[in-house]
């Protein structure tokens, strides 16, 4: 099957456009084979490649799409500066083993008259959208598009934006959408700070203080650990540790992982909670999550 890739004028690569990725997989369908989905905006690294091993993982074929969504970005946010190395990207999603890489173009993605714009309710609510009202609603329209042209069997999507997977599965869930999504581990750098795409951006000493927000995590769930189940004294341990850092605190809850609602009062035995938390640092925003019982480092 694999000799049957169209290509481009120069490389043996598969052709990055959207007819081509939707011939190709209307042809491994057609083949029987489970088809993975991997949607992202570009600037891959080691977080977007390991979703790409998650789905092959559980697929047959792997399809990673890049595209910088203007819809979830604000007026006043990095539309224009977000990094972009599309050739890059086309070849480490291969060298991880994707089968196809749609590199996608504006009007593929919308086409002029595309009119649907999703309002996100429930977990699209709060957090990351407090200051973006219609951050969620640009993601949520941006991947029930994709999910529409591309019709994988599964999409793999990162803990590290947390409320976008609680979106994700409500949007699939809500449009009755046949797709099983996958969520993976957040992935971290060597020294413990989440990967983002968007660290390209921290500059000098903003790097080194942007731990600030993967100690505070771990501070708040030391606290935990040691026996102490009050909320407000587990947040504090954590923005105390922010504020020592100099980091301009957006948020740092502690919320029920399946509705994000946030806890209060004290934690009660066997409760599931995640710590989730975003920061400014200098003109960066940064945002990190983890599980009550299980820090990003010990
Ligand atoms: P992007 O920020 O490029 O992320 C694409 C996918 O990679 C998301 O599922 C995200 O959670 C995951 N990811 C990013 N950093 C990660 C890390 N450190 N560890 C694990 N996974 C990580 O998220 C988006 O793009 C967009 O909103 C998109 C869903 C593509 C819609 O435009």
């Amino acid at each position: 099957m694999r000799s049957s890739f169209k290509t481009n004028n120069m490389a043996s690569s598969p052709a990055t456009d959207l007819s081509s990725t939707q011939a190709q997989v209307r042809s491994w369908r057609r083949a029987g084979e489970r088809v993975g989905f991997v949607p992202t905006m570009g600037a891959l690294h080691e977080g977007h490649l390991s979703l790409i091993r998650a789905a092959r993982a559980h697929c047959d074929r792997v399809v990673v799409s890049v595209y910088v969504n203007e819809k979830q970005f604000g007026a006043n946010e990095d539309l224009g500066t977000y990094p972009r190395q599309p050739e890059t990207d086309r070849q480490l999603a291969e060298a991880e083993g994707a089968d196809q890489v749609w590199l996608a173009k504006g009007e593929e993605v919308y086409p002029p008259g595309f009119s649907v714009a999703i309002n996100m309710q429930g977990p699209g609510q709060g957090f990351e959208a407090v200051d973006r009202p219609d951050f969620f609603g640009g993601i949520a329209t941006v991947v029930a598009r994709l999910f529409g042209l591309i019709q994988p069997d599964l999409a793999a999507f990162g803990e590290k934006d947390f409320q976008q997977l609680a979106v994700i599965r409500q949007l699939v869930k809500d449009l009755a959408l046949p797709i099983e999504i996958l969520s993976c581990p957040l992935v971290r750098d060597h020294d413990g700070l989440a990967l983002s795409s968007r660290n390209v951006y921290l500059q000098g000493e903003d790097r080194a203080r942007a731990l600030g927000l993967p100690t505070a995590l771990v501070r708040a769930c030391n606290t935990y650990a040691e026996g102490n189940r009050d909320v407000a004294m587990i947040v504090a341990a954590g923005t105390q540790v922010l504020a020592a850092h100099e980091l301009d605190c957006a948020y740092f809850s502690l919320v029920d992982p399946e509705t994000l609602r946030p806890l209060s009062g004290t934690v009660a035995p066997g409760t599931q909670a995640r710590i989730l938390a975003a920061v400014r640092c200098g003109s960066v925003r940064l945002i990190d999550n983890c599980a009550l019982d299980d820090p990003p480092w010990r």
